[in-house]
């Protein structure tokens, strides 16, 4: 009677050595990070909210193009006929030490289309950060105004400031709406008629 081997060699699992522990412990090969958060509208639509990159300028310029007069004033506070070219630049370009601009993107098309932009610019010297938002008209009332405050108000938190704050035509109801929601009060009357100036202390 042949002796049984204690370890059968033949059997696939000693066919091969084991992996060295270096290759067993080894990360696994990192995917590309997906490229922003999917968030959706209250009725369901999915966009994609990320950075502003400088990559988006043409994008930028087409929103433009959407624009109603109306929401050009309120978001600009005067009126403009186009966005030029050295202005769309700057707005995608940003300084990440003082600067954040997300940006809602709609991937559902090609190519992808901007629907909304929330940025804040940091004055140093006063610790505080002035913002400004837009939705376009045909995903307005969705939630994208509110939520677009809101990481901007997280940024400004994170960035350890003490107020965010911007200016409002008074006329401009829905933000006026939109930013006693989050808790903005009236800072200030400033020169300009016609005019508030909105802010929240963090
Ligand atoms: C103001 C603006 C950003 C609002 O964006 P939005 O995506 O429509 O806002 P939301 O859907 O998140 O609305 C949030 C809240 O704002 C208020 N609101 C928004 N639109 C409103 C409207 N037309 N009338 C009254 N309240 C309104 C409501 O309180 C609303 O909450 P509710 O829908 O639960 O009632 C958008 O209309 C816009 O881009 N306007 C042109 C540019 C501008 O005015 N920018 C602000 C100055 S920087």
């Amino acid at each position: 009677m042949g002796m049984t081997p204690a370890i059968d060699l033949t059997h696939p699992r000693h066919a091969t050595p084991p992996p060295r522990s270096r290759e067993r412990y080894a990360r696994p090969p990192l995917l590309p990070a997906p490229k922003g958060e999917r968030v959706h509208t209250n009725d369901g639509r999915e966009l994609c909210l990320r950075h502003i990159e400088p990559g988006d300028v043409a994008a930028l310029k087409r929103q433009f193009g959407r624009l109603s007069p109306e929401d050009i004033r309120r978001r600009f506070l005067h009126a403009m006929s186009e966005l030029p070219d050295p202005m769309a630049q700057r707005l995608a370009r940003i300084d990440p030490a003082v600067e954040t601009a997300f940006v809602l993107m709609d991937e559902t098309v090609k190519p992808a289309e901007l629907r909304g932009v929330g940025r804040i610019y940091v004055d140093v010297a006063a610790n505080s950060a002035e913002f400004s938002v837009l939705v376009e008209r045909d995903w307005a009332r969705q939630g994208l105004g509110a939520l677009l405050m809101q990481r901007l108000v997280d940024d400004c938190r994170r960035r350890g400031l003490s107020e965010i704050w911007g200016y409002v035509l008074l006329e401009n109801r829905p933000m006026l709406h939109l930013c006693k929601d989050l808790g903005f009060v009236r800072r200030l009357t400033p020169d300009e008629p016609g005019t508030t100036l909105i802010s929240l202390q963090l």
